[in-house]
C-alpha cells in the first residue's frame, strides 16, 4: 500500500547555506537556503531557489549578485534564525552576531563564521513556481586555510524538513 506524501519531505536532509545578498546602497542581508546546488562545472554556476516574496530575492534581482556562504554545523540556531525572519523586519546581522567581511569582488560581504564562500554573479532567472530560480556564476571560490589543509575537521549544516518553518507554506502533518 502507498499513500500520498508532501514530496518534499522525502527530499531532506538537504545542506543547509547561508546567502548573503544586498542593496546598491550597501544594506546587507542574509537568508538560509537548502535549494541550492551545482549546475554546471564549465562554466561553474550555482543555482537557488529563492521565495518570490522574501526581501532576498528582491535584493538579488536588483543587484544580480549574491554569495553562498558555507556555514558549519555548530551556526544551525542561527541558520534557523535567517530562515525565519525577514531582512523585511530585522537586520540579521546585529540579531545573530554573525559578522562580516568584504568580499573579493562582489560588493556583497561575506560571513566571518562561514567556512568557505562562493561569490556569484547572476547569469540567469527562472521564475519556477513560488520561488525564482537564481544562476549564478561563481567567479570566486575560497575557504579557510585549516579546513583545506584537512588540519581542522568541520561538519556542514543541513538537516531535516524544518516543518516549523514551511508549515505556514506547505502541507505539514
Ligand atoms: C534550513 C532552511 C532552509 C531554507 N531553504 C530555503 C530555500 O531554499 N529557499 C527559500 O526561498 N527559502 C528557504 N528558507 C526560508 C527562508 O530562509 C526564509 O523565508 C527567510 O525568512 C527569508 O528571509 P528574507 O526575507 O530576509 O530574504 C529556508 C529556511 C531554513 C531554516
Amino acid at each position: 500500500m502507498k499513500t500520498d506524501v508532501e514530496y518534499l519531505e522525502f527530499m531532506w536532509p538537504m545542506r543547509h547555506f547561508l546567502i548573503t545578498c544586498g542593496d546598491i546602497e550597501g544594506k546587507s542581508n542574509i537568508i538560509a537556503v537548502s535549494f541550492c546546488m551545482p549546475v554546471s562545472r564549465e562554466p561553474s554556476l550555482i543555482a537557488c531557489a529563492i521565495g518570490k516574496g522574501a526581501y532576498s530575492c528582491k535584493l538579488i534581482e536588483s543587484t544580480k549578485e549574491f554569495i553562498v556562504n558555507i556555514p558549519p554545523k555548530e551556526l544551525k540556531p542561527k541558520i534557523y534564525y535567517c530562515g525565519s525572519h525577514s531582512g523585511y523586519q530585522v537586520d540579521k546581522f546585529k540579531e545573530t552576531g554573525l559578522t562580516l567581511q568584504p568580499a573579493r569582488k562582489l560588493r556583497v560581504p561575506i560571513i566571518n563564521e562561514c567556512i568557505a564562500h562562493m561569490e556569484c554573479k547572476v547569469k540567469q532567472e527562472i521564475e519556477t513556481g513560488d520561488k525564482n530560480l537564481f544562476i549564478g556564476e561563481v567567479i570566486e571560490a575560497y575557504a579557510d586555510e585549516s579546513i583545506v589543509r584537512g588540519e581542522i575537521k568541520i561538519e556542514y549544516a543541513k538537516g531535516g524538513f524544518p516543518k516549523k518553518i514551511y508549515a505556514t507554506r506547505f502541507r505539514c502533518k
